[in-house]
């Protein structure tokens, strides 16, 4: 019997092909439910006790044969269909493929980045880590001047001209210094603010600002940028603008657009006025210019500032801007299909 089942093994090992029935005629010959390895499974009993430990040794050597033989067949015809470019089985399910997602203050900063740019704006960026001059001084607020409360600061305690910029008029500046009018640039970048984490305001948010700077720039071409701008972002043209007081502009205003009282949530947002704050703005003080190295008797020129974040949550509809920053995939996945 022992000698029988040997013969079996030295057939297998000498079978080989490469048609499908073939392989799995064999499977069915050995493994199979009414296979011979199970009939000689049944045989185990009838064998005299002193041959036992053999006949059993010889059965599993036919099992791992016959397995590894039939695998070996089945994975050389796979390969075999792929190299001859007759695939296997089309009807497989495929790899899933994850696909990431862009975050929203990403999505929204293109965005404002892309209007920005149809009417000639470039992008320019500046360290986060800033000095007084660029983030204070030279923006009209000197040392102990009172409007520096209004934000509120991060200073590197060992250095007080060190500190993480408030703003990205940091950004302007720089760009001032460095490059000649006429000047139209946005600023896009993370600003720092020692206030407290509320579902309304965080120490860290985003900006961007711009700064337009040529001969003769009035007022009326702010306004004009501002709508074009609300009614691209936003689909609104209506805007009002409302005097305000910025250090580094004069006269300055605050910018509200006009969204409506159609639904409830348009009550929650405008607080039941239909009207929404979404940017500071005004025209360059002239001592900035000079600051910054340009003549002020023959440039004029506006700058507006707006938060990323808030703009972000009015488009999207999200209540808490802590969620912005948690890094929770569950809500981050939700931008999947934006741009
Ligand atoms: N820098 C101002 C802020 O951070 C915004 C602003 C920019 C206002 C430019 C006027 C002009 O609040």
């Amino acid at each position: 019997m022992i000698d029988k089942i040997k013969e079996h093994i030295a057939e297998i090992e000498k079978f080989t092909s490469d048609s499908k029935e073939a392989i799995e005629n064999l499977r069915i010959k050995y493994l199979g439910k009414k296979g011979l390895l199970n009939d000689f499974f049944a045989e185990f009993k009838n064998v005299p006790n002193d041959q036992k430990k053999e006949f059993g040794q010889t059965i599993n050597q036919l099992k791992t044969v016959a397995t590894e033989k039939i695998n070996a067949l089945k994975e050389a015809l796979d390969n075999k269909t792929v190299e001859t470019g007759v695939y296997g089985d089309l009807t497989r399910p495929s790899e899933p493929v994850e696909l990431g997602s862009r975050h929203p203050i990403s999505i929204v900063k293109n965005q404002i980045i892309d209007i920005f740019s149809r009417i000639g704006f470039n992008v320019s960026e500046g360290p986060e880590i800033e000095d007084d001059w660029h983030n204070f001084t030279a923006l009209n607020l000197p040392e102990y001047h009172p409007a520096r409360d209004m934000q509120d600061t991060f200073f590197i305690q060992t250095n007080p001209d060190i500190l993480l910029r408030t703003h990205t008029s940091s950004v302007q500046v720089r760009y001032m210094e460095n490059n000649k009018p006429p000047i139209r640039t946005i600023s896009p970048g993370r600003v720092y603010r020692n206030e407290a984490i509320s579902a309304r305001s965080h120490c860290f948010f985003h900006q961007v600002e711009g700064l337009y700077i040529d001969k003769n720039v009035s007022f009326a071409d702010l306004k004009q940028t501002l709508q074009f701008f609300t009614t691209e972002l936003f689909g609104k043209s209506e805007i009002r603008l409302r005097p305000s007081y910025f250090p580094f502009t004069e006269p300055s205003a605050e910018v509200d657009v006009y969204w409506g009282l159609e639904t409830e949530a348009d009550y929650r947002i405008t607080k039941g006025t239909g009207w929404l704050e979404i940017m500071g703005c005004g025209m360059v003080d002239p001592n900035v210019l000079e600051n910054c190295g340009i003549d002020s008797k023959e440039y004029s020129g506006f700058a507006f500032g707006m938060g990323i974040d808030r703009i972000t949550m009015l488009l999207h509809q999200i209540t808490d801007i802590r969620l912005l920053s948690e890094n929770d995939v569950r809500f981050l996945e939700q931008f999947k299909s934006a741009l």
